[in-house]
């Protein structure tokens, strides 16, 4: 059998002296889905950038079709036919999607003007192409995009010229249900076109709907490979973890105590007389689909987004909400969703990432202050499995699923009294994720309020004490625990939808 596709042979990659890739050597065949796991930091994005011509490697050879690659920039990448679908997309904030997309290869009238009509056309019948008309108005401008959205205009550049192999790189990590579809019906479209098709997600269930082979790597080096056929998400697990681990996690449930987070007829822009409570102790999920307004909500709880009508209470005590300052103030915790845009010092080191929310308290124990931050954020780096090379490195050079640990760790060290989580193991690997769940119910235990939000039903169902579903920025019920399964919360979450079929229309 003559193999085409990718081959990366005895690939390695150090930063500082830190090596990040050991002597990789895989094969991405042509019209294969291959799926590269691994625990945060384990390498992935690595090898990922060495493929975009974003990273050179320090040994080790490419061939694409049997043919050596030498791939000193992101140009030589393209040109060879690679294309790399990153975490995250740049985009051009005051130009429309379709010069996004084209950028580069505007079409010009006469020489130099900009043939928007044309461009405007050209972009309609590659989205109809691609299958994303749905989603994505070619005349919306750069700054205007949902994250789901950029994902889609880096995937839209990625594929507007002939490719031989493309890399996506979690890139459902923001997508709605609807273009997580699409983008696995392009996929599969892909792949029997012959393109060689790398994967990296940790999310099993994409993994097992999706790909053809799965590649393991731990700390650098390649334990393994295997055919989904032939392997299950235990064994993949183990590969990853290098032990057996229980991904099942079932909460210890206390009695709630009072009111601590109440919400009353909350109205903003994008939210309707939304009413909720959350006592001392509890968890509370808020449910639903993308766009159903729940980050809007939690934003706006936390003094980041404002509120048009309705009183927002902790602790009996209406807060007067103009700045995030006033809710921390009043002793709410808030981790949102896009993590490294809203929170994280880029430039600063994990230390003060962590420490960044405590400075009030520490600052006054002036003298013990050096001590107790590098204390807790040795705590936090340890307990969420952050993999740094010293609490001193600059966050930047985390990988991105360690990045979100350092946010969450941030939180979760100030034991606010009600604390609201977005989204809290997007990016994060299976075994950090049920580390994150252990800290959560430990803060509950402790009488915090907690509000989680989270696409992820299983997440959603062995953490919450209580679920409320949202959709177009209104409550369209509440669950039990007892009464919560999979089935009960999507029909909430799609309650207005369902409620017109039985109308009689489809
Ligand atoms: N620019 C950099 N400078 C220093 N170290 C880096 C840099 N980029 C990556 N690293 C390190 O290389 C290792 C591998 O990181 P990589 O981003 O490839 O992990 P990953 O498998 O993609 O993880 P995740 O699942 O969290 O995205 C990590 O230890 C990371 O800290
Ligand atoms: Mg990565």
């Amino acid at each position: 059998m003559q193999l085409t596709g990718l081959r990366v042979s005895g690939l390695s990659k150090s930063f500082a002296g830190v090596p990040a890739l050991r002597e990789v050597s895989l094969d991405f065949p042509a019209g294969a889905v291959t799926a590269l796991m691994g625990e945060n930091g384990a390498g992935k994005s690595t090898l990922i950038r060495i493929l975009g011509g974003d990273h050179r490697p320090d040994g080790g050879r490419l061939e694409l079709d049997g043919v050596r690659l030498e791939l000193a920039t992101p140009a030589d990448a393209r040109s060879a036919g690679i294309r790399v679908i990153g975490q995250e997309p740049e985009i051009v904030p005051h130009v429309s999607v379709a010069e996004n997309v084209y950028l580069g290869s505007l079409p010009r009238r006469s020489g130099r003007l900009l043939d928007r009509a044309a461009l405007r056309e050209r972009m309609r019948a590659d989205l109809t192409r691609l299958g994303f008309d749905r989603d994505l108005d070619p005349d919306t401008i750069g700054s205007k995009l949902t994250a789901a959205q950029r994902q889609l205009v880096e995937i839209m550049r990625a594929l507007t010229t002939d490719a031989k192999v493309i890399a996506f790189d979690e890139p459902t990590s923001s997508l709605s249900d609807h273009e997580t579809e699409s983008l696995f019906a392009l996929i599969g479209r892909l792949r029997r076109q012959g393109l060689a098709v790398i994967y990296v997600s940790h999310r099993m269930r994409e993994i097992f709907r999706l790909a053809d082979r799965v590649a393991v790597l731990r700390d650098g080096a390649l334990v393994g490979e295997r055919a989904t056929a032939d392997t299950s998400d235990r064994e993949i697990v183990r590969m990853m973890v290098g032990r057996d681990l229980s991904t099942l996690f079932a909460r210890k449930h206390n009695t709630p105590g009072r009111v601590v987070l109440d919400a009353d007829a909350v109205t903003t822009d994008d939210v309707t007389d939304v009413s909720l409570q959350v006592r001392a102790g509890e968890v509370v999920a808020l449910a639903g689909l993308v766009g159903a307004g729940r980050s809007e909500l939690a934003g706006a709880l936390a003094g980041d987004l404002p509120i048009r009508s309705g009183e927002v209470r902790v602790d009996g005590r209406k807060l007067r909400l103009r700045q995030p300052r006033d809710a921390v103030r009043a002793g709410m915790g808030y981790a949102p969703e896009e993590r490294k845009a809203q929170a994280l010092l880029l430039h600063r080191g994990v230390r003060d990432n962590i420490s960044l929310a405590m400075l009030d308290r520490l600052r006054r124990l002036r003298f013990v202050r050096g001590g107790a931050e590098r204390r807790l954020a040795r705590q936090y780096v340890e307990s969420l499995r952050v993999r740094t090379p010293s609490i001193e490195q600059e966050v930047r050079k985390l990988s991105g699923g360690n990045q979100q640990k350092v946010v969450l760790a941030r939180w979760l060290a100030r034991k606010p009294k009600v604390l609201i989580l977005d989204e809290p193991t997007r990016g994060v690997d299976v075994g950090a994720k049920i580390e994150i769940y252990h800290v959560i119910e430990e803060l509950a235990e402790s009488g915090v309020a907690v509000l989680v939000i989270s696409s992820e039903l299983p997440e959603v169902l062995g953490l919450a004490d209580r679920i409320v579903v949202m959709q177009h920025g209104r409550v369209t019920g509440e669950l039990d625990r007892e009464e919560a399964s999979e089935e009960a919360v999507l029909a909430l979450a799609m309650a207005a939808d369902l409620s017109h079929t039985s109308r009689g229309n489809p």
